[in-house]
């Protein structure tokens, strides 16, 4: 086979506007100036009681179905990376997706990697082509963390916004496409970032919700400091893997977490601010739906063009971490 490419990418996003003073208004002790100076933060998208995680995974796939001029009964693939399905369990993202899509019977299912989410499913659903089990696949990073937040909790409730992005993938001539993938995990810092409550260890009892065990919990330094190491490590190694410096990337595009995280990254690496995006500033952290929803951005402000190189490096809880190199282009 030739090679695995992007075909054509779209975004979803909820109705609501959530500015940094919006937090000040309902009460919260929290200033501007504090979540632009540590994290780059300037706005969020919340989605609204009406609004779930499938919405915003439809809202992208249908905008990247229309990019790439493909119909739904193209689709023999669907992979949605995500942790806050709409349903606790089943059914999943992935199927309501289908349904809604009018998708005849494929295979459709989420993948678990929090923030990491969209590089466990473009990886996978790679995989699925290398196997000749796909030849057209929709694969979609989606989030709704708001929901998931304590708005009392403001080193937590601050950082997270809500969105999808879709990816169509296809066949690309040979050299093009996804030239490298890797993923990661380290089990042992399961404890730094979690939610603790609402699961079989913790199902849900009135003690769970009075101690706020169902919320996000983070140790926000420690996760700090091991995603730096994740991400220097991961992109240093998927660029020697195939050949490549930093120089050679036209665009770095890391998980939209921390504007402090990325900015060391991008210093560490070498790399020039021309060569990384960042739209951080106007999401705060969308979790998986953070790197597809860049990579939508950057096609649509013409910082990718046919014969780039691109690296997509997300991270997130668990601890989890991925890397997919593309050469962009290959469409024939
Ligand atoms: O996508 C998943 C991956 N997650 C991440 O990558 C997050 C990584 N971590 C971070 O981005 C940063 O650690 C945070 C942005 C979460 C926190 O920044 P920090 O510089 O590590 O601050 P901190 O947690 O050490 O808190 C410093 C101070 C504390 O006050 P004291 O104890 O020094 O008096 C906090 O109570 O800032 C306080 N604080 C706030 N103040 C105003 C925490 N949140 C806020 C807030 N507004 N929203």
């Amino acid at each position: 086979m030739s090679g695995v490419g992007i075909w054509g990418v779209g975004k979803g996003l909820p109705k609501e506007l959530v500015l940094n003073d919006d937090f000040i208004a309902r009460g919260l002790d929290t200033s501007d100036e504090w979540i632009r100076s540590r994290t780059g933060i300037q706005s969020r998208y919340i989605a609204g009681p009406d609004e779930a995680t499938s919405d915003l995974a439809y809202m992208a796939a249908c905008e990247a179905m229309a990019a790439a001029g493909v119909v739904p009964a193209e689709i023999d693939l669907i992979v949605v990376g995500t942790t806050s399905p709409d349903y606790l369990g089943f059914p999943s993202v992935a199927c309501i997706l289908q349904q809604r899509l009018g998708i005849r019977v494929v295979g459709a299912f989420d993948v678990a990697a929090a923030c990491s989410g969209f590089n466990v499913a473009m990886t996978t659903a790679t995989q699925y082509f290398v196997s000749g089990m796909a030849t057209c696949a929709l694969v979609v990073g989606a989030d709704c963390l708001s929901k998931y937040v304590d708005w009392t909790d403001r080193s937590i409730c601050v950082l997270f916004g809500d969105g999808a992005g879709a990816a169509i993938l296809k066949p690309v001539q040979s050299g093009y496409g996804v030239l490298y993938s890797r993923l990661y995990a380290d089990g042992s810092h399961a404890d730094i970032l979690n939610i603790q409550g609402g699961g079989s260890r913790q199902p849900f009892t009135k003690a769970v919700l009075d101690n706020k065990s169902h919320f996000i919990h983070m140790q926000g330094r420690a996760v700090f400091k091991v995603a730096v190491t994740a991400v220097l490590d991961a992109l240093q190694t998927a660029l020697t893997a195939i050949g490549r410096t930093p120089e050679d990337l036209a665009l770095f595009i890391p998980h939209q977490a921390n504007l402090r995280i990325v900015e060391y990254v991008r210093e560490k690496m070498g790399l020039t601010e021309a060569q990384c995006f960042t739209n951080l500033q106007q999401y705060g952290n969308t979790s998986a739906a953070s790197i597809p929803i860049a990579l939508c951005e950057a096609y649509a402000q013409g910082r990718i063009c046919d014969g780039d190189l691109i690296a997509l490096v997300g991270f997130g809880a668990g601890f989890t971490w991925g890397v997919n190199l593309i050469r962009w282009g290959g469409y024939s």
